[in-house]
């Protein structure tokens, strides 16, 4: 009886694949047949006992088909297999192909060798495993699952089968990756943010520069920075000098604008002993004080012709010599350059050379005004409210809504410098705890529609703002505002009266 058991065992083996009941069947049989010693029963017992085994082999069949999860028998040393109904769902009817070759057939190619080196160290071990993978389902998608095998013994221990579950994690992975997308994503946010803390603000065109930035930094190329005044130019310059190799090198910041035209070439190159009446000493250059770091050349565009070709030189050459000087020396220093002027226009207009031009302009990045990147004056507020009251020791809880509303609205001409300037001003006289602005100090003159002649007033009165702004309201002098508008003192001074502009708006203490 047990031989023609084996028998039927066999013919379905032979056959290449056993129907999902004759494995229940045969695992039930053979231990209840193992467990009664059946030898010395009758055959009709055997067979009541077999139709009850078929039943209850029936039951659980149903019973795995109904389990949501995909289950699965394989043998390995034959092609013989089984699996559930969440199988055949997924992956299609099992045909007479072996599971373990459509299980090569379905595992995506990637995770084929890892899941398969499990699988090997499993059978050779013989401990229960678990592998994910992605497996392709009938209409040819892959989802990931995780697979758990364990092994089945016979009672001399050794493996005959082996039982194997496989659960659909795929929205899980899927939500993980996510995740790990998102969190590389934020890292990334916080890696820029934090590359240039100091440069505040969070519209996209400041980001869109600050991107460039990011790239340019690291290299050793020359920047050229374009922008309105007070618009983060030398800010962005000392951020780039920051994060490049040049980083623990000297940083030298010069103000081209604010040098007398015959003293710029001296100054940057440094002069020899008598070069000129005044000269008693030998001077080194911004140039040589720069050895090894940046030179960032502040009004590239207020630079007399002479020292443009000289300057062409070293950014051609990295060669230069001292004002009455003969020998070369050498120069290891990055160049960043910023204006605020067209330089094309500058270039037709004959006061710039285009062979500079060219030359400087590798890699342009230009600074948003303040008024097109509205979104991060409030900010902005915050952060020089912040700034100025712990430097001044004053405590401020709140910032009163008129004063942010006006703050927003207005254009800005002398963008971030005089809004630093505003709040640093305000903060000296405020004595409550509610921050707020002198409405006359945001005062909005633009408007269109104006004749011609008032327009060229409006624009004459921004940018001498916007100077004074520059220079908390200095007039004369290297660092004045008369210097940067390229205009002499006491004109400056008149204009001022004229256009009843007050200059202590812009004096800080
Ligand atoms: N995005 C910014 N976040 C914080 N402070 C800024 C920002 N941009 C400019 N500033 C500040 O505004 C002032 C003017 O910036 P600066 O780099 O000198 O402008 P520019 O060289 O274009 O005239 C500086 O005190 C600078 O620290
Ligand atoms: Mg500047």
């Amino acid at each position: 009886m047990n031989t023609q058991m084996m028998r039927e065992t066999g013919a379905s083996r032979s056959a290449g694949l056993i129907a999902a009941p004759d494995v229940v069947r045969t695992l039930t049989v053979v231990s209840s047949l193992r467990a009664n010693q059946p030898a010395t029963s009758k055959y009709s017992e055997f067979q009541t006992q077999q139709t009850a085994a078929k039943e209850s082999a029936r039951q659980l069949q149903q019973v795995i088909d109904l389990i949501p999860l995909q289950m699965f028998i394989l043998e390995p040393e034959s092609s013989a297999s089984f699996e559930n109904q969440a199988a055949h769902e997924y992956f299609g009817p099992l045909q007479a192909a072996s599971l373990k070759a459509r299980m090569m057939e379905v595992t995506h190619p990637d995770d084929l060798e890892s899941v398969m080196g499990t699988y090997k160290n499993a059978l050779a071990s013989g401990q229960p495993f678990e592998a994910e993978a992605r497996l392709k389902s009938k209409d040819g998608l892959y989802r990931w699952f995780l697979q758990h095998m364990y092994p089945l013994r016979d009672e001399q221990g050794r493996i005959v089968r082996w039982c194997g579950t496989r659960i659909d994690v795929d929205d899980k992975k899927q939500s993980q990756e996510n995740a790990h997308r998102e969190s590389l994503a934020l890292r990334e946010e916080i890696d820029r943010t934090s590359m240039f803390e100091e440069i505040v603000g969070t519209s996209p065109a400041l980001k869109a520069a600050l991107a460039r930035i990011a790239k340019v930094a690291p290299t050793d190329s020359t920047v050229l920075i374009t922008g309105e005044t007070g618009t983060g130019k030398e800010l962005v310059a000392r951020a780039i000098h920051k994060r490049s190799s040049r980083a623990k090198r000297p940083f030298v910041s010069v103000n081209c604008a604010a040098i007398p035209k015959d003293l710029v070439a001296s100054e940057l190159f440094g002069h020899e002993k008598g070069a000129f009446t005044g000269a008693l000493q030998q001077r080194l250059g911004r140039f040589e004080m720069a050895e090894g770091g940046t030179i960032f050349l502040d009004e590239i565009g207020e630079l007399p012709a002479e020292t443009q070709v000289a300057l062409l030189r070293v950014l051609q050459e990295r060669e230069f010599e001292r004002v009455g000087g003969t020998r070369s020396i050498r120069a290891d220093v990055r160049v960043i350059v910023a204006t605020h002027r067209d330089l094309p226009a500058a270039i037709e207009g004959g006061t710039f050379r285009s062979d500079l031009f060219y030359r400087i302009n590798v890699f342009p990045v230009e600074m948003p005004a303040l008024r097109e990147r509205r979104e991060d004056i409030h900010l902005l507020v915050e952060y020089f409210v912040d700034r100025y009251s712990s430097k001044m020791g004053k405590t401020i809880r709140c910032i009163e809504r008129k004063t942010l509303d006006r703050l927003q609205s207005y254009s800005w001409p002398g963008n971030i410098r005089e809004l630093q300037n505003v709040i640093e001003r305000s903060m000296i006289i405020c004595d409550t705890e509610n921050f707020s602005v002198d409405d006359s100090w945001i005062a909005n003159r633009a408007c269109a529609n104006r004749p011609l002649a008032d327009e060229l007033v409006a624009q004459e009165k921004e940018m001498i703002e916007a100077a004074l702004a520059e220079t908390r309201g200095r007039v004369s002098g290297p660092s004045g505002a008369a210097a940067t508008l390229r205009m002499a003192p006491s004109t400056l001074d008149s204009k001022i009266k004229s256009l009843n502009i007050d200059k202590r708006r812009f004096q800080v203490n």
